[in-house]
């Protein structure tokens, strides 16, 4: 039985297939497209599924699209009287959707008649449920949805049991923990789609001291567990407008704040303008209270189920800092969030809820790995590598036995060297796992200035992620519960944060990902030789790309290496280093005087 999972339309669009309860891949359109978080319809994505597994769209049996326009009728027909523009927005989306029949059969180059699978809708966050509850490793499980917005609901709790979803409650628009993350994040000057991580950077630089306002931004409820101040937002007026850039492609969100938060909290910051101290002060005030109406729901929740596990997804189940407080914070004892909680993975959670709820299939698969995207062989490498100017930096091009290239890379990070680490299929979710990763030593303090000022051109304030033998995590970190997916940011000992200084948070924390030597062994082998010429197994691990979605073929990876100024690329057994002269020491220790400072 094979069911194609599209979400389309919406921000992170992707596709993934199932196949008899398996799961064959899940990718994001935006690694295609070369568009950040692109939204439309997911042509490539849905291509490369039917390619990887051999098939054709006349071999899908279902298809699960996780938006049901009929979900909250009422609410959306009360809110459209009200909201002229919003009524005309959903009219546009619902057409797009009606659509997707059509588009499906375009990106497949076929006759829409020919295609003979059945069509699922299934809401917004049950879809979300889904995807974290369904390919989870537990057979029972407490499982929370929380997001901006989506199918006009922000928030939905349920049980799983073995293969059925029991939903206990949800909360509507305009009440949304997303949209009150959104808008405070426009607030502090951050107005670009996706920029909520970056205040959550931001919040370890300040003093919670404008808790006491925002608690009447977000307050508590006996039964939903939080509720806005609608007084400080204008969305319940105007309705969340969006629009789009890239020739359509990326969504802009409006300001969703009122101006009588202005009146609270005093002027917007440009964005133009330095981040200062009340900015900071701002985020951290955020993410508290954040904070204390994430876990109010998890504790609600845990009063309703006897589970001790949590299954999370929705865009604020990237909150790694809250998410690594959950044990602190409440009875849940074990966490587990697929690697794309956000919209990306509904694709994923409409297919399995159609697979289990719907035709009533046993479980059998577990998502123990992120790596579900497309791979390149080592031929395909080879004829890249070929057919680029790699040749004219006059450095040869080693092919190398796996033992040999493990140590040469370690070798060369140890020596201070940025490292870009292309390996096997692509990572499924925003975070880069160790197959599309830049790595750098986490010993050196400075190593985080050089890979800005190199590569990533990143706010100062955001920091770095540490990947950790999965072993060693307890040595390191106060808490030891695996984070293979980097969705939980937990403080490192004190006494082992000089040992990894770069990847250290300036509170203390890391958001690190677990290594285990089962799922990713090139990866788990290289940490290894890294820790057997350091006595550290750690390394700095950020995302292969320069301000683009994450990179995707070989090519990609090359034209990277070659634009940026990263010293050696590993592709699969191949590994490159520029010439000396390509890297700076001056640049280094200037660096280095830098992060003194
Ligand atoms: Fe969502």
């Amino acid at each position: 039985m094979n069911i194609l999972g599209i979400n389309a339309y919406h921000a992170n669009a992707s596709a993934a297939l199932v196949c008899d309860g398996r799961l064959v891949t899940a990718v994001e359109e935006e690694r295609f497209n070369r568009v950040k978080y692109a939204a439309g319809f997911p042509e490539h994505a849905v291509r490369h599924c039917l390619s990887e597994a051999g098939l054709t769209i006349k071999d899908i049996d279902h298809v699960a699209v996780p938006r049901k326009p009929w979900a909250r009728l009422a609410t959306k027909l009360f809110y459209a009287s009200r909201m002229p523009r919003f009524a005309f927005d959903r009219i546009k989306a619902w057409k797009h959707f009606r659509g997707i029949h059509e588009d499906l059969a375009a990106a497949c180059d076929i006759d829409p008649e020919a295609i003979r699978a059945q069509y699922h809708r299934v809401e917004h966050h049950v879809a979300h449920l889904a995807s974290a509850f369904f390919v989870s490793p537990f057979d029972s499980a407490a499982v929370l949805s929380t997001d901006g917005l989506g199918d006009f609901a922000s928030t939905m709790w349920a049980t799983g049991e073995g293969s059925r979803l029991r939903v206990h409650g949800a909360v509507a628009f305009p009440h949304s923990l997303g949209l009150y993350y959104t808008a405070l994040s426009q607030y502090l000057g951050f107005w670009r789609f996706g920029d909520e991580y970056k205040v959550m950077g931001l919040a370890a630089y300040g003093e919670p001291a404008h808790v006491p306002e925002l608690r009447h931004v977000v307050k508590p409820h006996p039964t939903k567990g939080f509720e806005l101040g609608l007084e400080y937002f204008c969305h319940h007026r105007t309705g969340p407008e969006m629009t789009w850039q890239e020739s359509g492609k990326t969504p802009v969100l409006g300001q969703l704040f009122s101006p009588y938060l202005e009146e609270r909290l005093g002027k917007t910051r440009p964005a133009s303008e330095p981040v200062g101290k009340k900015h900071q002060d701002i985020a951290a005030s955020m993410q508290v209270v954040l904070e204390e109406a994430y876990f109010r729901l998890l504790n609600q929740l845990h009063k309703t189920t006897p589970h001790s596990q949590i299954c999370l997804a929705g865009g604020v189940a990237f909150n790694c800092v809250a998410n690594g407080k959950i044990f602190d914070h409440t009875p849940f004892t074990q966490v587990y969030v697929q690697p794309a909680a956000g919209d990306a993975g509904l694709s994923v959670g409409a297919a399995y809820y159609v697979f289990h709820q719907i035709l009533g299939q046993p479980r059998t698969f577990i998502m123990d790995h992120a790596y579900w995207g497309p791979q390149f062989d080592s031929e395909a490498i080879a004829s890249a590598l070929e057919g680029s100017q790699v040749h004219t930096l006059g450095s040869p091009v080693h092919e190398l036995a796996d033992e040999e290239l493990m140590r040469h890379t370690a070798q060369h990070l140890a020596g201070g060297k940025i490292v870009g680490w292309y390996q096997g299929r692509q990572e499924w979710g925003p975070r880069a796992l160790g197959n599309r990763s830049i790595l750098v030593d986490p010993r050196r303090a400075e190593m985080k200035d050089i890979l800005n000022q190199r590569i990533k051109h990143r706010e100062i304030f955001r920091p770095f992620a540490p990947s950790i033998l999965e072993e060693a995590t307890g040595q390191y970190f106060e808490h030891s519960h695996p984070s293979p997916f980097m969705n939980l940011a937990y403080s490192v000992v004190p006494e082992k944060r000089a040992a990894i200084p770069a990847p250290t948070h300036v509170d203390g924390t890391g958001r690190l990902q677990t290594v285990s030597r089962q799922t990713n062994p090139r990866y788990w082998a290289l940490i290894k030789e890294f820790e057997k010429i350091t006595g550290v197994p750690v390394l700095l691990n950020t995302s292969f790309n320069e301000n683009e979605p994450i990179v995707l073929t070989p090519k990609e990876a090359i034209d990277c290496f070659l634009r940026t100024r990263m010293d050696v690329l590993v592709l699969g057994n191949y590994l490159i280093e520029k010439p000396p002269a390509e890297s700076s020491p001056a640049e280094r220790v200037e660096a280095a005087n830098t992060s003194k400072a």
